[in-house]
């Protein structure tokens, strides 16, 4: 079987090879392109069964028609969210779409945790001021996180990972979620958005990014929450209204903003653009606020979910092979989960 991996960094290749290897009878080809799959780049697909992808390829339905028409059955995501994929062309065409639901939810959490002590306490100032014998505290002030109240958007896995560890440092967790769960009952209360927003001196987003969650932090929603509110966003970029932000930061309404997502992103994240003027005034905005943090897309970036995620890509389309299922499948069609076109291998 012959597996076309995009946007792959030498970090993936190493982790699908090591994952690929300790297959005994692996018939599994991996071809890497270090470019994303697009509609200039789906071609190079032809004669693959099957893709993989990462959170900025682009598989609209445009992408998606041609990979079917290219012989490709199966759409393999390395991540978790799935909004850069059309799902209904997907089923329309007959290919698989699978996740990695839940390679590790504590890595991005404990990066949200990361963003959250870094802008509180300021220490991304610090360390540059040291480094310059600058050893004065002023515009270093922070705030005692315990006893301050923290609303979490979204209590899936990452979303009561974070809540978990907030709550250790003695925090009052909230959340909404249109879909409560028991895991988040056990450390605190959920409320509506429009009770959350004014309560959180923290507000933290773990929700994924569909029609319906698209801008769910605008103008609107910012102004019912607390003045000096510090927010922070590791799940889509898509999910904040990056204008309304940044008028928030100018009037102080917003005291700090970390984003480890971008609207934007997929035209610079993951690349060195070091040596080029970047065109995106809004991006470049965010970077010079001093209570701005922005990371590119990396709350996921652990040498333990880099393995497993390799790990369990390659088990998805196994799986679909031998038994014609996948249980992380995003397609809800059932037709199109046999397809006996597809090389079927004994492991
Ligand atoms: P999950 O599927 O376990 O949880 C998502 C939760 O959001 C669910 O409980 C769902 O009910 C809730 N939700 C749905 N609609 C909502 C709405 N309108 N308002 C509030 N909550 C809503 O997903 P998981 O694994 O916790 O991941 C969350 C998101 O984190 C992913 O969708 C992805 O976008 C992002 N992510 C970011 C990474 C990074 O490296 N920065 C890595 C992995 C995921």
């Amino acid at each position: 079987m012959k597996l076309s991996v995009f946007s792959g960094k030498p970090y993936d290749k190493k982790y699908f090879d090591a994952a690929n290897a300790t297959r005994p009878a692996s018939e599994i080809h991996i071809v890497y392109h270090d470019f994303s799959l697009s509609e200039d780049t789906v071609f190079l697909a032809k004669g693959s069964d099957a893709v993989c992808v990462f959170v900025n390829d682009s598989l609209g339905s445009a992408v998606v028609e041609a990979l079917a028409r290219e012989g490709v059955q199966a759409i393999l995501l390395r991540c978790a969210g799935f909004n850069n994929v059309d799902l209904d062309a997907a089923e329309k065409h007959g290919l698989l779409v699978a996740n990695v639901p839940s390679y590790s939810p504590e890595a991005v959490a404990e990066f949200a945790v990361a963003l959250i002590q870094t802008l509180n306490r300021n220490t991304h100032r610090a360390y540059n001021r040291v480094r310059e014998g600058n050893f004065a505290l002023d515009g270093l002030l922070g705030r005692t996180l315990h006893g301050k109240t923290v609303g979490i958007i979204g209590t899936g896995k990452i979303g009561v990972a974070t809540a978990r560890i907030m709550k250790g440092f003695g925090c009052r967790v909230i959340a909404y979620d249109p879909f409560p769960s028991p895991a988040f009952k056990e450390l605190g209360d959920y409320k509506s958005l429009e009770e959350l927003l004014p309560e959180s001196d923290i507000v933290s987003l773990h929700c994924p990014l569909m029609d319906s969650t698209r801008h769910i932090i605008n103008e609107q929603t910012i102004a019912k929450m607390k003045p000096g509110v510090m927010l922070i966003n590791t799940s889509r970029g898509g999910l904040l209204d990056t204008t309304a932000v940044i008028h928030a930061l100018k009037s102080k309404h917003i005291g700090g903003l970390a984003l480890d997502v971008y609207e934007g992103e997929s035209s610079l994240f993951y690349d060195d653009h070091s040596g080029e003027i970047i065109q995106d005034d809004i991006l470049m905005r965010l970077t010079t606020f001093h209570n701005a943090l922005v990371c590119g897309h990396q709350a996921f970036f652990t040498e333990e979910a880099l393995k497993e995620i390799a790990d369990c890509t390659l088990r998805n389309i196994e799986e679909y092979v031998t038994s014609g299922v996948c249980k992380n499948s995003l397609t809800k069609d059932p037709k199109i989960r046999r397809r006996d076109s597809l090389p079927v291998r004994n492991v």
